[in-house]
C-alpha cells in the first residue's frame, strides 16, 4: 500500500463510524459531472469510459467539484461508473448518451459467454490506479469514497440491456429462472468484494454500494434476491480486508427506493451507514434505524433546481428532521441528496445548498 498525505477533514469518517460531529459533512452524489462546466469541457474531448479507464483525467475529474467547492466539500468519490463490473465480467457496455449493451443476457445460457473468473486487478486495475492517484493528489484534504454497484442493479443492466421502466426482461429471469438468476447475481456479488477490497488497497477510505433499482422489488423479492448478495458483500469485504491484516473502512449501502427495508438493513446488512432517498422523512427514518447505523441523505434533487429560498427552506427542514433527537441518540448524519444530481443545476445554486448544510446543520 502506497504512504498517502495524513487526512485534515476526518467529518465524513467520523459520522460513518456513528459519531454525531459538530456539523454534518456533506457530499452530493455524482457531484463529478455534467452540472459543472469544467467537466463538459474535459468530457467534449474525451469518451466516457475512457476516462474511466484513464487516471490521470478520472483523477482530474473527481478533483473538479474538490477544487471549485474547497473548504465546503467533505468527501470526494472517485471517478468511474457503476457499470465497469459487467465490462469487466466481459460485457460491451456503450454510454450513448445513457448506457446501452449491444449484447445483454437474454437467457440463462447466455451466462456462458461471460468470463468463468474475473481478475479484478487485470480487468478494474485501472480504477485502482486512478484511485490511487487520486488520493495522492487530494492531500489529504478530504476522505475518497470507492463504489460499485449492487448485484441486482447490475444484473438488471446486464438482462435489460441498458436502463428501463418496466424490468420486465429482469423480472422475467427471477420469477422464470430464480435458480439461475441467484446465481448470477452471486457471481456478480463476488466480484463486487474483490474490486471492493481492491478499491481499498488502493487507497478508498470509506466504499458506497449504489442499488439504485432496489425499488422496483416486492420487499420479499428484495430480500430474497437483492438482500443476500449485499450481505455477501459486507461480510466478504470484512473478511476479506481482515484476512489481509488491512483495517476495516466503513461502508454506505444506498438502497433506492427501499425504504420498506431499513428495519432489516440496519439490523442485518453489516453496513455502517444507510443511504436514504427524499421519499421518507429523516425523523421517521431515524426511528426506524434506531441508532444502530448512520444515516445519509436525503434533499429531492430537483430542489436544487427550486432557486436559493427553496434550498434553505428544504436544508432548514432537513437538518432539523435528521438533528431533532427526540428519539433515542439524534445518532450520526451525512447531508446529501436523495438521488444523484442532475446536469442542468446551476454549480452555484450548489454552492448555496453547501454553505446552507454548514449554517443549519452546526450543533
Ligand atoms: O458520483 C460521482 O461523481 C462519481 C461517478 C459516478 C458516475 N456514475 C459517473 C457518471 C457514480 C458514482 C456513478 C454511479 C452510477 N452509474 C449509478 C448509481 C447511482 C445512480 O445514479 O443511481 C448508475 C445507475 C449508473 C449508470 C449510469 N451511468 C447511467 C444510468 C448513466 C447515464 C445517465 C446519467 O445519470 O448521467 C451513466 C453515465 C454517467 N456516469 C455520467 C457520469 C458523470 C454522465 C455520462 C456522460 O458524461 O455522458
Amino acid at each position: 500500500m502506497s504512504e498517502f498525505p495524513p487526512l485534515r477533514n476526518d467529518l465524513l469518517l467520523r459520522a460513518a463510524r456513528g459519531e454525531r460531529t459538530e456539523r454534518a459533512p456533506v457530499w452530493i452524489m455524482r457531484q463529478a459531472g455534467r452540472y459543472l462546466p469544467e467537466f463538459r469541457a474535459l468530457r467534449a474531448d474525451h469518451g466516457f469510459f475512457e476516462i474511466c479507464r484513464t487516471p490521470e483525467l478520472a483523477t482530474e475529474i473527481t478533483l473538479q467539484p474538490i477544487r471549485r467547492y474547497s473548504g465546503l466539500i467533505d468527501a470526494s468519490i472517485i471517478f468511474s461508473d457503476i457499470l465497469v463490473i459487467p465490462q469487466a465480467m466481459g460485457m460491451e457496455v456503450l454510454m450513448n448518451p445513457g448506457p446501452s449493451f449491444p449484447d445483454p443476457l437474454n437467457t440463462p445460457a447466455d451466462v456462458a459467454k461471460l468470463h468463468q473468473k474475473v481478475d479484478v486487478d487485470k480487468e478494474l486495475g485501472y480504477v485502482f490506479k486512478a484511485i490511487t492517484r487520486t488520493r495522492l493528489a487530494l492531500k489529504g484534504e478530504v476522505p475518497l469514497i470507492g463504489f460499485c454497484g449492487a448485484p441486482w442493479t447490475l444484473f438488471a443492466y446486464m438482462i435489460e440491456g441498458g436502463g428501463s421502466k418496466t424490468f420486465t426482461k429482469a423480472k422475467t429471469w427471477l420469477f422464470k429462472y430464480p435458480e439461475e438468476s441467484k446465481a448470477l447475481l452471486l457471481r456478480v456479488a463476488d466480484v463486487c468484494v474483490d474490486f471492493l477490497v481492491g478499491q481499498v488497497k488502493a487507497g478508498a477510505q470509506l466504499l458506497q454500494v449504489f442499488d439504485s433499482w432496489a425499488g422496483e422489488l416486492s420487499p420479499h423479492d428484495f430480500t430474497l434476491f437483492s438482500l443476500s448478495t449485499l450481505k455477501h458483500i459486507s461480510k466478504g469485504v470484512h473478511e476479506q480486508l481482515s484476512k489481509q491484516g488491512i483495517s476495516p473502512v466503513p461502508m454506505t449501502l444506498f438502497a433506492k427506493g427501499a425504504n420498506y427495508a431499513l428495519d432489516n438493513l440496519a439490523k442485518e446488512s453489516g453496513y455502517d451507514v444507510l443511504g436514504l432517498d427524499w421519499c421518507i422523512e429523516p425523523s421517521v427514518a431515524r426511528k426506524i434505524v434506531d441508532g444502530k447505523v448512520a444515516l445519509q441523505g436525503n434533499m429531492d434533487p430537483n430542489v436544487l433546481y427550486g432557486g436559493r429560498d427553496a434550498i434553505e427552506d428544504a436544508v432548514k427542514q432537513m437538518c432539523a428532521e435528521f438533528q431533532r433527537g427526540t428519539y433515542g441518540q439524534a445518532g450520526a448524519w451525512i447531508a446529501n441528496l436523495g438521488h444523484g444530481i442532475t446536469p442542468g443545476v446551476d454549480p452555484e445554486d450548489v454552492r448555496w445548498f453547501f454553505e446552507c448544510i454548514h449554517k443549519y446543520s452546526a450543533t
